[in-house]
C-alpha cells in the first residue's frame, strides 16, 4: 500500500469553542496535530491573559490524555486593548499572538476593532515586543460586495499597517484571492498567510450551484476558480510564507441549515487528509510536509515537531455527522470519500 510519512503537522488557525462542542472537536485535532493556534472569538471574547489561561485549561481538560497536544493561545483585539495589555501578553509564556477582527466581519466579531488608526499605539507595542498580529482581512462596509472585501482590505488597511509597522509580524489569515497571494509574495518576510482546505478544494460554485449548500459557506467566502488556482499554486510552491491553517469553525448542523446560516466549515476531523487531497490533485504531495509541518512553526519561532505521522492511500467514507452531546455537527465532505487516511 502507498504510504506518506510526514513530520506531525500543526494547525495555525483553529476554532474549538467551549463546552460540549470543545469536547468533540478538540480530540479530532489532537489526534492529528501537535499544536494549534486557538482563535479567541468566544462569546465573550478572550481579551486578556487571565481569560486565555482559563480557556487553555478548559481545552487541556477536554483533550484525551492519550494525545500530546499544546493549545497556543491568542488574544482578541478590541478598541480597548492597550500597549500595557500587549506587554503582559508578550511576557506570558502561552500567548502567541493577537487577532484582529474588523467589527462585524464574521462570527463573534461584534467586539472587534472599529477604528484601526486609533489602535496604532497598541499595534506599535506588538511590533516592539515582537508579538504577531493575525488578521481577518476583510472590510465590513455594507456597500462593498462580499466578493471584493478581502482585496479592498489589503488595498486600504493592510498596506497601511505594512507601511507604519515594517517590523510587525503579520499573518493574513485564510487567504482566498489571487490579490492576497500576490500581496503576501511581494511583501517582506514579516508577512505570511494561512490557507484553508476548503479554499484549496472548492470555488464558489460549491455554495451556489444546484441549490444553496450551507456547509460550504464560510468567511471569507469561497471565490471564483481563478482565485482557487492561485491559492493552490501558492500552497504547493514551497514558499514558506504560506502554511496550514484550517479555520475549522464548527457550528451545529441546524445552525448552518437555517434561513440565516452560520459561517464556517468543520474540517478538523480530517485536517491532514483534506490537505493531502488538494496537494495530490495538484501533483505536489512532496510539498505537503513543508506547508503542514515546517513553515508555520518557523514563522512563529517555535521548534519544528519531531514526531511522525503516516498516511495510507486508502478510501474511507466521511461520516454524515459527528455528535456533540445529542446534536449533530456536519463535517466538510460529509458522506463523501477521502483517499488518504491517517494511521492509528
Ligand atoms: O467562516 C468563518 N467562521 N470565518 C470566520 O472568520 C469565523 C469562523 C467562526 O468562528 O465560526
Ligand atoms: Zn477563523
Amino acid at each position: 500500500m502507498q504510504t506518506l510519512t510526514l513530520t506531525q503537522p500543526d494547525d495555525w488557525h483553529l476554532h474549538v469553542r467551549t463546552g460540549d462542542m470543545l469536547k468533540t472537536v478538540i480530540n479530532h485535532t489532537a489526534r492529528q496535530c501537535a499544536r494549534a493556534i486557538i482563535m479567541p472569538n468566544l462569546q465573550p471574547p478572550v481579551t486578556n491573559v487571565e481569560q486565555a489561561q482559563h480557556y487553555q485549561q478548559e481545552i487541556q481538560q477536554a483533550t484525551d490524555s492519550q494525545y500530546d497536544f499544546t493549545p497556543l493561545m491568542v488574544l482578541y483585539l478590541t478598541n480597548e486593548t492597550s500597549p500595557e495589555d500587549v506587554k503582559k501578553a508578550a511576557e506570558s509564556s502561552f500567548i502567541h499572538a493577537f487577532k484582529l477582527y474588523p467589527a462585524g466581519a464574521t462570527t463573534n466579531s461584534a467586539q472587534g476593532v472599529t477604528n484601526l488608526p486609533a489602535l496604532f499605539p497598541t499595534i506599535a507595542a506588538m511590533e516592539k515586543h515582537d508579538v504577531p498580529l493575525l488578521i481577518h482581512g476583510e472590510v465590513t462596509d455594507a456597500e462593498i460586495d462580499i466578493f471584493d472585501r478581502e482585496r479592498l482590505f489589503i488595498e486600504t488597511k493592510l498596506s497601511l499597517l505594512q507601511k507604519h509597522f515594517p517590523n510587525l509580524r503579520i499573518v493574513l489569515e485564510h487567504v482566498t484571492t489571487k490579490d492576497a497571494v500576490d500581496f503576501v509574495e511581494s511583501a517582506s518576510d514579516k508577512i505570511a498567510a494561512t490557507i484553508t482546505p476548503q479554499h484549496l478544494l472548492y470555488n464558489r460554485n460549491a455554495i451556489l450551484v444546484g441549490g444553496i449548500k450551507p456547509h460550504y459557506y464560510c468567511l471569507p467566502i469561497l471565490k471564483r476558480e481563478s482565485h482557487r488556482l492561485a491559492l493552490v499554486k501558492a500552497a504547493t510552491s514551497g514558499n514558506p510564507k504560506f502554511f496550514l491553517g484550517t479555520d475549522s469553525a464548527p457550528h451545529l448542523s441546524h445552525l448552518k441549515e437555517n434561513s440565516c446560516g452560520c459561517a464556517g466549515c468543520y474540517s478538523a476531523y480530517a485536517t491532514i487528509e483534506l490537505y493531502a487531497e488538494a496537494f495530490e490533485q495538484a501533483g505536489a504531495l512532496n510539498k505537503l510536509e513543508g506547508f503542514a509541518s515546517f513553515y508555520g512553526a518557523d514563522f512563529y519561532r517555535l521548534p519544528r515537531n519531531t514526531r511522525k505521522i503516516t498516511l495510507e492511500k486508502t478510501d474511507w467514507q466521511v461520516p454524515d455527522h459527528y455528535l456533540v452531546a445529542e446534536q449533530q455537527l456536519t463535517p466538510l465532505k460529509a458522506g463523501e470519500t477521502l483517499h488518504w487516511k491517517l494511521q492509528g
